[in-house]
């Protein structure tokens, strides 16, 4: 069994896991993980990154959330201790864990990638929320409680995803944010100005 096919089954059995204890049966490798890992190896494709320490990274870095371990203040240092408790258990080499366990420590926000693999996992991290706004609106609603018509909420709810994402990521997904931001806030806000 190959590291990236272990990982995946442990993601794969903790997703079941969190599905069957999850009151709106949230399906966390479907709507968020698998997007991630595909975001991920992308940008590793088009960067020059190590694949299989991004996509172990992308498979791991929500870990601690989905094994409900600890809080999502500090999801990130609980991730980081399951993504190496599992990876010493398959016997993976101390000195690409370290990298993989980097992508987890660091994915909360872009500007904190020490490296270009960590860009990768924090980046596509961000890239997956603006491929599934229905899941963004499902979690501020539930989560967050941000209500229907709190447009400057939402509007900074998606700017500070934007402010996390890498300089030269930005560049290539700039036109895209800007239609989304359009279609989901453009009359809002026309509305919004005309009555301030
Ligand atoms: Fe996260
Ligand atoms: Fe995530």
């Amino acid at each position: 069994m190959t590291v990236i096919e272990y990982i995946k089954d442990k993601v794969l059995r903790a997703n079941r896991e969190y599905l069957e204890h999850s009151p709106e049966r949230f399906d966390f490798w479907e709507q968020h993980i698998r997007l991630v890992v595909r975001e991920a190896l992308a940008l590793a494709d088009e960067y020059g990154a190590d694949r299989e320490i991004v996509e172990l990274g992308a498979l791991l870095h929500d870990m601690a959330l989905l094994s409900r371990v600890g809080t999502r203040q500090d999801h990130h240092i609980n991730g980081a201790a399951i993504a190496d408790r599992l990876l010493t258990e398959y016997g993976y080499p101390d000195d690409r864990k370290k990298r993989v366990l980097g992508c987890v420590l660091h994915h909360r926000s872009s500007q904190n990638a020490e490296n270009i693999e960590e860009l990768c996992v924090g980046d596509a991290d961000i890239l997956s929320h603006f491929h599934n706004i229905p899941m963004c609106f499902n979690s501020a609603f539930r989560s967050s409680r941000i209500s229907t018509g709190s447009v400057d909420e939402w509007i900074s709810y998606f700017e500070q995803e934007w402010n996390d994402l890498s300089e030269r990521t930005k560049v290539k997904f700039r036109q895209r944010y800007e239609n989304i931001m359009d279609v989901l806030f453009g009359a809002l806000k026309e509305d919004w100005q005309s009555r301030a």
